[in-house]
């Protein structure tokens, strides 16, 4: 495995793209995620293809659905080999539970991490679907019932970490993404964060996609964050 803490976000829609991007990448400088997007035209060969050629992956499906079919979902992507795996909280304990359990005898387990509230919800989002509260207290709620069911962590943005490290005192492995280089664009993220203050505030991976995947030298550009969060 490898030791960065950066997890470089895959957000492309054709495998060509993604295959030329990669060419650039160095396994010992990052690992990858691929989300919903790339794994609908790749599939689980391509995820297997960047885990041969040594990448730590997170499959970033966040599956939620009926206990058993996640369950299952859990033990393939186990067998594929990934690094990382993650649910929706909303799927409730039985389902993170069941999730855990799924994996749980593999050799190598895949981290299992839990989607709280999406960072695209605000109040009134909450309040269409039902969820009493605000955003915020609905991500403590559901980071500790994520803890409480086995989970290994959540996805939180890294304004979030220093709270929910208050209120989970386990270990508690907390994935952010919202991450800029100071003086770089920020894109349509709302509240970012540099790399170092992000782990300096709790974090233990940081999620980066365009600064890195626009990068005219993606290379240079992982050694200067590594760099800055050594
Ligand atoms: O390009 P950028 O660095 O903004 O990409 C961030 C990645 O993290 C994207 O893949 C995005 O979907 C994902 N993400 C996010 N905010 C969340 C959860 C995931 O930006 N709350």
């Amino acid at each position: 495995m490898t030791k960065s803490k950066v997890v470089v976000a895959l957000d492309f829609s054709t495998i060509i793209q993604a295959k030329i991007f990669i060419d650039q990448l160095d396994p010992n400088l990052c690992k990858l995620k691929i989300g919903k997007e790339l794994f609908t035209v790749g599939g689980s060969s391509f995820v297997e293809k960047c885990i041969n050629l040594g990448f730590d992956v997170f499959l970033d499906l966040k599956y939620h659905d009926i206990p058993n079919t996640v369950a299952k979902a859990c033990t393939l992507a186990a067998n594929m080999g990934v690094w990382m795996v993650n649910v929706h909280c909303l799927g409730g304990r039985k389902m993170m539970v069941a999730a855990k359990d799924a994996i749980s005898n593999f050799q190598h387990q895949p981290i299992l991490i839990g989607v709280t509230i999406l960072t695209s919800m605000h109040q009134e989002d909450l309040n269409e679907v039902g969820l009493v509260g605000s955003p915020k207290h609905n991500v403590i709620r559901l980071a500790k019932l994520a803890n409480l069911s086995g989970l290994d962590g959540v996805v939180c943005s890294a304004q979030e970490t220093s709270l929910i490290r208050q209120e989970i005192t386990t270990d508690f492995c907390l994935v952010t993404p919202g991450i800029r280089l100071e003086g770089t664009k920020t894109n349509d993220q709302q509240r970012v964060m540099t790399p170092k203050n992000a782990l300096l505030s709790g974090s233990d991976y940081l999620v980066i996609g365009r600064p890195i995947t626009q990068s005219q030298d993606p290379i240079a550009t992982l050694i200067d964050i590594n760099n800055s969060i050594s």
